[in-house]
């Protein structure tokens, strides 16, 4: 019993990033049980979140950071057909499944630790976009948080009901929910996740960029280190030789070679 007291609680590594332990987890610390399934519930009354994350992005990639207009390949597409193009659809299209299955497993499945690891693999797979890889927090430009930041304003109001949805007639009647939660709360518990999944994102982010950089300047090093290496063994192999030329000179001095008659 004393062993099982005394067991100290072990560091585990979750693809390369380093987490806690579950008692660290994030989603544990900052959302009880009932802001999880207010998470989940909220999210479920929506009619079409998409459309939503559609919209929010294309304000943030047309009106607040045209920067990132090559980076979803919409330089020469006009707001309104944004999202029809490939790369800035897919993203609204990968954005909204990770909500979905993020509030699923934090409010539904009880997955809390599935979620800390998909945001966090979330984070890191963000290092592969050249563009991120290079600016993210070089000029003091967060541009996880101009996202996030921009949901917290335009996002939660959808799911606080403060906003309506964009949609046909027919289907309003259709998303009508009885109001168990209060606004204030909905409003509470949707900034402290999007909070969570802003910092984890930064961080596996930056984690994961410091190991692609170290191991970078690692193999920058190498062919250096190989011509060190070559240059040291000639060094050796000319002294050995000289060695064996000078104590050859130095021996007695030979006999003149002896020549033998032809026997044919
Ligand atoms: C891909 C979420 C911010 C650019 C993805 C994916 C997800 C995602 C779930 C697909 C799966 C993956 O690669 O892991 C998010 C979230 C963000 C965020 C939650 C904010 C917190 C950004 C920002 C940029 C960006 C700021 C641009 C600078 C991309 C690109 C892809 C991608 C280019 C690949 C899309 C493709 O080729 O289909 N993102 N993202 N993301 N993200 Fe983000």
């Amino acid at each position: 019993m004393g062993a099982s007291l005394c067991k100290t609680k072990k560091k585990k590594q979750v693809g390369s990033s380093w987490v806690g332990n579950e008692n660290e987890n994030p989603f544990d610390l900052g959302l009880n049980k009932r802001e999880r399934v207010c998470l989940r519930e909220t999210y479920m009354r929506l009619h079409d979140p998409k459309e939503i994350v559609g919209m929010i992005f294309a304000d943030i990639v047309f009106d607040l950071e045209p920067d990132l207009k090559k980076v979803f390949g919409v330089e020469r597409a006009p707001k309104a057909t944004m999202s029809k193009m490939p790369k800035f659809g897919g993203h609204i299209a990968r954005f909204t499944e990770l909500l979905d299955q993020l509030t699923s497993m934090l409010g539904f499945t009880d997955n809390v630790a599935g979620a800390w690891q998909l945001v966090r693999k979330t984070g890191r797979s963000h290092v592969r976009q050249t563009f991120l890889e290079q600016n993210q927090n070089q000029l003091g430009k967060n541009y996880f948080q101009l996202v996030i930041d921009n949901f917290i304003t335009e996002f939660i109001p959808y799911v606080t009901g403060d906003k309506e949805e964009p949609m046909p007639e027919n289907d309003k009647k259709k998303v009508r929910f009885a109001q168990n939660y209060t606004t204030g709360y909905i409003n509470d518990v949707w900034q402290r996740f999007f909070n969570i999944l802003l910092s984890q994102m930064v961080d596996s982010f930056e984690m994961e960029r410091t190991k692609q950089r170290n191991a970078q300047s690692q193999k920058a090093l190498a062919p250096h280190q190989h011509v060190e290496q070559s240059e040291r063994k000639k060094r050796k192999i000319q002294e050995k030789a000289s060695e064996i030329e000078n104590t050859a000179g130095s021996n007695e001095p030979r006999e003149p070679e002896q020549m033998f008659e032809d026997p044919f």
